[in-house]
């Protein structure tokens, strides 16, 4: 980690969030307020506003700057995508005009109001084959390189972070999650993963949005907020103890290996946060 220690901001008064010394403070404002992600972090930080598709459409660059200027937020966190990942291979130009446009007019919005973007990635941007070396250090790390990628949808949300790079001050956080109940009847046990369930990663994406001004500060630009490794089969048994078995050449889509995120650089960062409620 190239970053300094992480100072505590002063706690921000009603909506607002702390931004670094020196800045002004407004606003959290959340995009895809009504996915997974979008309803855990809504109710971890009841504060933030989260217009829905029809006050704020990432595909409509008129819709964004409008609602941007309406609301003025300091902090994005940009959380509103297409996730289907098969049907991304079937629309794959829907998919990337919310993936790919989408974040290009949130980064270019957060850019004119002077916002700082926390863009919601992904593991899948990895290529995730079996690497016995990369296994034993504990995954992908920030500095991999990423790509190339398995499906349409990854494509897209690969792209994505270079749009999220257009906000000068921008974090990239990438993450898996499942929702909080195993929907399916199996789970692959040939996929190795540090995904975990929405109501454990949403604490640590809210307390890192609370944190991400002084995380920019600090000059990072990207971090991994992933769970401990394990096989989807494994993650699926937490939840559904009766769940069966399968593999992934049961998915109908192409699906990595071993996508395992290393998280040491948001963990040792996270020791050094207080939590604020
Ligand atoms: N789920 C996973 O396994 C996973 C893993 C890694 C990363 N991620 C990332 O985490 C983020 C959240 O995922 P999720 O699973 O919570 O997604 P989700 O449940 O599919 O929800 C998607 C959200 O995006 C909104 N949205 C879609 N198109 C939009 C548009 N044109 N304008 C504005 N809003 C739009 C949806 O609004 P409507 O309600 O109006 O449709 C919804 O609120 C995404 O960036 C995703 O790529 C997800």
């Amino acid at each position: 980690m190239s970053a300094a220690p992480p100072h505590a901001a002063a706690p921000a008064p009603g909506n607002a969030v702390g931004h670094g010394a020196g800045d002004a403070a407004g606003p959290l404002l959340l995009t895809g307020g009504s996915g997974r992600l979008g309803r855990e972090l809504r109710a971890l930080l009841p504060d933030a506003l989260a217009p829905t598709r029809a006050e704020l459409d990432v595909t409509d660059v008129v819709s964004v700057r409008a609602a941007f200027a309406r609301l003025g937020p300091a902090v994005v966190v940009h959380a509103a995508a297409f996730t289907d990942v098969p049907a991304a291979e079937r629309e794959r130009a829907a998919c990337w005009r919310v993936n790919v446009l989408g974040t290009r007019h949130v980064a270019d919005a957060c850019a004119e109001v002077g916002a700082l973007l926390v863009h919601v990635s992904t593991d899948y941007v990895f290529w995730g084959d079996t690497d016995p070396e990369r296994a034993a250090r504990g995954g992908y790390r920030e500095s991999d390189p990423t790509g190339p990628v398995r499906n349409a949808y990854a494509l897209s949300k690969l792209a994505a972070e270079d749009e999220a790079r257009r906000a000068p001050r921008h974090l990239i956080v990438r993450t898996s999650f499942r929702p909080r109940a195993w929907p399916y009847a199996t789970g692959f046990t040939d996929v190795r993963t540090s995904q975990a369930y929405v109501d454990e990663i949403a604490p640590e994406l809210a307390l890192l949005a609370r944190h991400a001004a002084e995380l920019v500060d600090a000059g990072v630009r990207v971090l991994h907020v992933a769970g401990p490794p394990t096989t989807v089969f494994e993650l699926a048994r937490r939840r559904k103890p009766d769940v069966a078995p399968a593999t992934k050449a049961e998915a109908g889509v192409a699906l990595p290996d071993d996508v395992v995120l290393d998280s040491g650089m948001w963990r040792s960062w996270r020791a050094r946060l207080a939590p604020r409620r």
